[in-house]
């Protein structure tokens, strides 16, 4: 029997019995997780984040208040009122701590404060103020397994052997004059930089200058929740955890299995099956720790960076009790090679099929990834696959994130030379690897120059598809991508079925995805013709037989009609939601 099943007073006893500690000395789950569920479904209510639409912002690209040509904080705050009318409920926002900005903010030199560049403390707080005022809730990005190497910790752990902070990052010994063992960055090259000072080598699963903390170590564990602490303290709605999967590794520092396929020269990505510095088991205790730490805080929720092997995988980052991660990223979704419909049904089929009653995360677009317009982009209906793309994320049932400028369809903008490559991973390996640039290009909001991002020169170019595909032109425009967001966010809202409806797949046609989201008071089709011909979708023998059908949403027609009859007809890639009256 699940909790959503079990009586309120049984839900309280499980709360009481899941609180005695187990072998581990660790509480299954935190009472007030528990309490916060149990009361959640006596009410019949649920928490916001299972309904929310998330919108990611990087700030550096988003909106430049102040003519450096680099985004910030108040350029956030100036476009709330944007965020507000295209309906999300939330925003996350990534890195904008003190950094160096090797990587580009995931190098954190302070986390108590804002990065001169993006504003300050002050700024912050009148942001999540002013996004609290429309009802928007705001998540912070949490980098917890490394810190910069400019940080005052590793500046102490590297000054010598015997600094009281040594022990907060992974040093050892070389073997002779190589590194201690075979592990290699994500970002290319051995995952192991000697410091001559000292003779030993650290760790860092990303760039040098992203030296791994040690969570081995009590002292870090503590220090970083308290860092989650002060965020929590000045009111933020929750956390997207960077990196998760590698806070730890194998203290015997086995070699991980080189993989086969391994050509020197290439992207290192798949370089060796990291089995013994990735994923590892102490990740999820850990995790669970940090759920505690929010439960002082009720209505926060924690999103996940996972990037699991399987879907298997993914189910363990939601704890064995639900008392992990609220939202690990389901980013399985993402790799759907085609735009396909018999590749995206089977993707979902899969999703539902291993992470059951687990709310999911959809998310096709991020930045780290090739924007999805691009990726699925065939050069003829490019917007009508963005519309089709929109539609699945916003009517499957889970959370999706949109990633800002996907409801403009804004598409990858890649460097053309080296010399322009601001992302280090992308200088290192062109040309295989162009980095992630492409994806972070400033937001586009008019067709004036630089596309209304900056007055100043903007840290990275805008592609000349900001003459059309930009917050100003679509707006005006009732066909455009944005209109079609807004008014599928607007449908979203107030429709229960696909708030909170079952799911069930319709057929399996090889061009056309269909489903049904059901709740008692109502039935929502959505049909995706991701086919270049008409198709027909038959209704016979399916909970519509013989009903009589509003259509709600077209990305082609125009929406209001009635329909009657035993099938539904889809223009060529034509995404359409019909509901029953
Ligand atoms: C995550 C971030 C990525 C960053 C890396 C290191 O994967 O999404 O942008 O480079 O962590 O912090
Ligand atoms: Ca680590």
């Amino acid at each position: 029997m699940d909790d959503a099943r079990m009586p309120l007073p049984f839900v309280l006893l499980a709360a009481l019995l899941a609180v005695l500690p187990l072998g581990n000395g660790k509480p299954a789950r935190s009472p007030n997780a528990e309490m916060r569920v149990a009361q959640a479904q006596a009410a019949g209510t649920t928490l916001w984040w299972q309904n929310a639409v998330f919108y990611e912002i990087y700030p550096r690209s988003f909106k430049d208040s102040n003519g450096d040509g680099i985004g910030d904080l108040n350029g956030i705050t100036e476009k709330l009122d944007y965020l507000h009318d295209l309906g999300v409920d939330a925003i996350w926002i990534t890195p904008f701590y003190p950094s160096p900005q090797v990587d580009f903010g995931y190098d954190i030199s302070d986390y108590e404060n804002v990065d001169p560049q993006f504003g300050t403390l002050g700024d912050f707080d009148r942001l999540l103020a002013e996004a609290h005022r429309r009802d928007i809730k705001v998540l912070m990005d949490m980098v917890l397994n490394h810190t910069s190497d400019k940080h005052p910790w590793f500046i102490e752990s590297r000054s010598s052997r015997t600094n009281p902070k040594r022990d907060w990052y992974i040093w050892r010994d070389g073997k002779d004059a190589r590194p201690p063992n075979n592990w290699i960055s994500e970002f290319g090259g051995p995952a192991w930089t000697l410091d001559p000072k000292t003779g030993q080598w650290y760790y860092h699963f990303f760039y040098s200058q992203q030296p791994d903390l040690n969570w081995r170590n009590p002292a870090v564990e503590k220090a970083m929740f308290d860092q989650c602490r002060f965020w929590l303290e000045r009111g933020v709605d929750g956390f997207r955890l960077d990196a998760v999967a590698n806070l730890f590794e194998d203290p015997q520092l086995h070699d991980n299995p080189v993989l086969p396929e391994f050509v020197a020269g290439s992207t290192t990505e798949h370089a060796e099956n990291n089995v013994y510095n990735y994923d590892l088991p102490e990740v999820h205790t850990e995790l669970q720790g940090l759920l505690k730490v929010e439960d002082f805080y009720p209505g926060r929720v924690l999103v996940g960076e996972t990037w699991p092997k399987t879907m298997d995988g993914l189910l363990k980052y939601y704890g064995p009790d639900k008392n992990e991660l609220q939202l690990p990223f389901n980013f399985f979704f993402t790799k759907v090679p085609k735009f396909d419909a018999v590749a995206f049904r089977s993707e979902v089929e899969m999703t539902r099929k291993v992470l059951d009653d687990h709310p999911t995360t959809w998310v096709v677009s991020n930045h780290d990834l090739v924007r999805a317009y691009t990726r699925y982009a065939d050069g003829k209906h490019n917007d009508q696959i963005a519309k089709i793309l929109a539609t699945m994320l916003l009517t499957l049932p889970g959370t999706p994130f949109l990633y800002y400028g996907e409801e403009i369809g804004m598409q990858n903008n890649d460097p053309k030379t080296v010399e322009e490559v601001r992302d280090p991973v992308g200088r290192r390996e062109w040309p295989v690897n162009k980095g992630r640039d492409g994806e972070r290009t400033p937001m586009q909001w008019s067709s004036g120059p630089n596309a209304g991002f900056t007055s100043g020169k903007p840290w990275l170019g805008v592609p000349p598809s900001a003459e059309t595909h930009n917050v100003e032109a679509e707006s005006r425009d009732p066909s455009s991508i944005l209109n079609y967001y807004k008014a599928l966010l607007r449908l979203r809202r107030q429709s229960p079925a696909l708030l909170s409806g079952q799911y069930e797949t319709l057929g399996d046609d090889p061009h056309v995805f269909a489903y049904l989201r059901r709740t008692e008071s109502q039935t929502v089709l959505v049909g995706l013709n991701l086919s270049a011909e008409k198709q027909t979708i038959p209704l016979d023998k399916t909970a519509l037989e013989g009903r009589q059908l509003k259509l709600a949403l077209s990305s082609v027609r125009c929406p209001g009609q009635v329909l009657q009859g035993n099938e539904l007809e889809l223009a060529p890639f034509e995404a359409s939601i019909c509901t029953t009256p």
